[in-house]
């Protein structure tokens, strides 16, 4: 067990079900109410910021906390094990008095933040990602930190923390940003072996926060968003007063508008240091001169193939889906592109230490790609954030849509009126159901594991939300953190599994499955 101090104060991110845990915890056997289902046979990962030591409440910022990965391993019906682990950054080494692990590798990215934010596994490995050009790891089955990932050096300069998987293909689609790249963005697809087969540098208006996109059978749809690199916030505090000016115009006109380097990045972010790690903020902010778009590319196109539709300002970390169809228009036959996210109106503009400016909802946009006629509406205006499907249809069209809301606003309000909902949309008939928990229950995201297609002779096709949603929760009643399973066509549960700590409310999880 390794123990670290952690803070307490007034910022709403390090308070309440968002604290960080001291402690790195092996449990076995765990305690499950319910019953597991036989065919069960993996782990539940999720990674979120838990930071390593103690932080400047006044100044820390969610994302930017040090990864830990939550993991609880499943098989046989039983719950195996619980661990949680920090992802062994340089940061966390020093932190923890540890020696680094694996080599060091600056074309893996950035050190200056760790690995905080997804957790996957592809082609046999482990990944806990990160955005914005800084380095992700691989970490093993039990989750200890093996080293930075570059997919065997295929890929250099960051990742992304949101790849889509190709469920025809089995390959990982991705975007990835960082101020480092100037004014591009750059998609790739990595294979089944685990190595980047495909790279495309997309032009962009300056230096976007991109978290996420959404691939379609045919498309890559980027969101070339009004929140952007700004670098003043990189600027060390132990610049003199008087070289701070030049300093400032010297970092506003070169990161984010010219290509640096990867080591030279690696370097110019290292983060090892308290000095580094204090001024880690959020170098990102709401820039109201930014042009809105959204972009659309075919899959096997280059940078002068995207289109680009300009949209109302506004950001959205999260899509829910995204599909092309055909339909019949004033033009005949036109292609219709229909994106699917969670919008925010405002992001970093007032509030530096999370997304608390506006409040997220549900909305679709349709882009008739016939016409270049661009359509919004919000779907559904309770806040919400995490939308999943069943991903066996990322990309396609898909029915049903799962989100986490937050009544009281996102993280706005004090976690005694917070309260969370589970939500289950039907975009077949517009309707919604809310899952019938407990409210003493505060949940983070819900992955859908799809249950297993009939092995009879003649399969029924499975319905799509025949599955299970899987996801973390704290029960303030019991100040206990628990793994939920919940029957995807009912959203009633199918078991909980006890755990020996609360987990934090954290950011992205996914189902890996043994074999
Ligand atoms: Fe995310």
């Amino acid at each position: 067990m390794t123990s670290t101090q952690t803070a307490q104060s007034e910022n709403p991110y390090l308070n309440g079900f968002l604290a960080p845990v001291s402690a790195e915890v092996t449990a076995t056997d765990l305690a499950v109410t319910g019953h597991i289902p036989e065919h069960l046979d993996g782990r539940y990962l999720r990674n979120g910021p838990n930071p390593a030591v103690e932080v400047d409440p006044a100044t820390y910022h969610w994302f930017s906390g040090d990864g830990m990965v939550h993991g609880v391993s499943l098989g046989d019906g039983q719950a195996r094990w619980y661990r949680n682990r920090w992802v062994r950054s340089p940061a966390v080494c020093a932190a923890l008095g540890e020696s680094l692990p694996g080599r060091p590798n600056p074309r893996a990215g950035m050190s200056s933040l760790g690995a905080n934010t997804n957790v996957l596994t592809h082609a046999g490995r482990t990944l806990a990602l990160v955005e914005g050009g800084v380095a992700n790891y691989e970490l093993t089955d039990e989750l200890d930190t093996v080293g930075p990932c570059d997919f065997d050096g295929t890929l250099a300069g960051g990742y992304t923390a949101h790849p889509h998987r190709d469920p025809r293909t089995g390959e990982l689609h991705a975007v990835s940003y960082s101020f480092a790249r100037g004014r591009t963005v750059q998609y790739s697809v990595i294979d089944t072996d685990g190595h980047a087969r495909r790279t495309v540098d997309i032009e962009v208006t300056g230096s976007p926060m991109m978290h996420d996109f959404s691939l379609t059978d045919k498309y890559v749809v980027i969101y070339d968003l009004p929140v952007t690199f700004d670098p003043v916030q990189l600027m060390p505090a132990s610049v003199p007063r008087w070289l701070q000016l030049p300093t400032r115009l010297v970092l506003q006109s070169l990161l984010g508008r010219v290509r640096i380097p990867g080591p030279i990045a690696a370097w110019t972010n290292r983060g090892s240091n308290r000095e580094t790690r204090r001024m880690v903020g959020m170098p990102y902010a709401w820039n109201p001169d930014y042009p809105a778009r959204i972009g659309v590319m075919p899959r096997d196109g280059a940078n002068r193939d995207v289109r680009w539709f300009e949209i109302e300002p506004c950001y959205v970390y999260h899509p829910l889906n995204a599909y092309s169809e055909f339909r019949d228009g004033a033009r005949g036959t036109e292609e219709v592109l229909v994106l699917d996210v969670v919008r925010y109106s405002r992001m970093f503009d007032r509030d530096r230490r999370g997304p608390g400016d506006s409040m997220p909802t549900l909305d679709r946009w349709t882009i008739n790609l016939t016409t270049g006629a661009v359509a919004s509406e919000c779907r559904d205006d309770r806040s919400q954030e995490f939308p999943r499907i069943n991903e066996t249809l990322l990309g396609g069209r898909h029915r049903f849509g799962y989100t986490v809301g937050v009544d009281g606003g996102f993280l706005a309000a004090g976690e005694a009126d917070l309260s969370s909902a589970l939500y289950k949309h039907d975009y077949a008939t517009g309707s919604s159901t809310v899952a019938a928990i407990d409210p003493d229950l505060l949940l983070g995201e819900m992955s859908f594991i799809p249950n297993p297609a009939s092995d009879s002779a003649d399969p029924v096709p499975p319905a799509e939300d025949d599955g299970i949603l899987m996801g973390y929760g704290y029960h303030r009643g019991r100040d206990e953190g628990q793994l939920l399973l919940l029957d995807a066509q009912t959203l009633e549960s199918v078991a909980t599994v006890h755990l020996p700590q609360r987990v934090p409310m954290g950011f992205h999880g996914n189902w890996a499955s043994t074999g």
